[in-house]
């Protein structure tokens, strides 16, 4: 009686186990591992800074798992790889943004001051965005491309706009710098919004990716590209990112699997108490986080 009553207990542990939220790539044994504390913690986890902390490593989790997608399905290798190279044109250009930005940087002002500056305009523009495109992502996938493409320009005519107040630097300045940039954030969200398209099945790793990779320069591409959905929040901490990914790719990620993701990458489980002292004091330190140089610090 007892053996059949552990019997039925484990069978219902694995059956809630495979039915939970399963991101692509993470496999069966991950996520039977991860599961008990998915359930205590995904709800009150920061996910930018455990990804920050993890460093280096969410760098080449995120490049392997892009290398793993294509070889099991080969015929989005070719929009994989353009989907890397684009993320990497986004950061370097993005690098030389920041560079204007010390060039030109008054004392006193910090990176992260411009980041939360920049949030708090953006927080604004997605409410706006949310006015502007109400309805729902059109089915027909030519529509659909013609549809983000008009999406992505409004939005990225709205952060420009927001950079031109935000930075500390002459208009014209930002605006040249911005250019730069703007072409390829264009280009790897309508990659994204086609990968995803033709293979529903990337989604989740497909976003959590170009978050992690975004990270060396996140002051400028977290709230930027959280308009887009890639992140568990909008622009502003704790403001859900789900809509924009509905809109532009039509589906979301739950909270759940943005932790296991993180988690088979590597991240500690920590208990979000002592998260916060922990990683608050790791925080921007991990080596590949910019930082803003010349300019002083408070
Ligand atoms: C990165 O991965 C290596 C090898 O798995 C591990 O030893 C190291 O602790 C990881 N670093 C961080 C910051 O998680």
């Amino acid at each position: 009686m007892r053996l059949l009553v552990a019997l039925l207990a484990l069978f219902a542990f694995v059956a809630a186990v495979a039915a939970s939220p399963s991101p692509q790539g993470l496999s069966f044994y991950d996520r039977l591992v991860s599961w008990p504390f998915n359930r205590l913690l995904s709800d009150d986890f920061d996910f930018w800074a455990s990804a920050k902390a993890l460093g280096h490593n969410i760098t080449m989790y995120a490049e392997k798992k892009l290398h793993d997608l294509a070889l099991e399905i080969p015929a989005a290798s070719t929009q994989l790889d353009n989907f890397k190279e684009t993320m990497s044109s986004v950061i370097t250009t993005s690098q030389n943004l920041r560079g204007d930005i010390e060039r030109h940087c008054e004392d006193g002002i910090t990176l992260d001051d411009i980041s939360r500056k920049l949030s708090s305009e953006l927080a604004i523009v997605f409410e706006n965005l949310k006015a502007e495109f109400s309805l729902p992502l059109p089915e027909d996938h030519n529509v659909r491309y013609e549809e983000r493409e008009k999406m992505i320009d409004w939005l990225l005519d709205e952060v420009e706009h927001a950079l031109v107040s935000v930075l500390p630097i002459p208009e014209a300045d930002t605006r040249r710098s911005f250019q730069e940039v703007r072409p390829h954030i264009k280009h790897v969200i309508l990659i994204t919004g086609q990968l995803v398209d033709n293979h529903p099945g990337m989604f989740e790793m497909i976003l959590f990716s170009g978050a992690a990779l975004l990270i060396p320069e996140s002051w400028l591409l977290r709230p930027v590209l959280s308009l887009f959905g890639f992140g568990p929040y909008g622009p502003v901490k704790h403001s859900p990112a789900a809509w924009a990914q509905r809109r532009f790719f039509g589906g979301a990620v739950t909270k759940d699997s943005w932790f296991s993701m993180l988690q088979s990458a590597g991240a500690k489980v920590i208990s979000p108490g002592i998260g916060k002292k922990i990683l608050g004091s790791i925080g921007l330190g991990a080596g590949i986080v910019a930082t803003l140089k010349g300019c002083g610090t408070r």
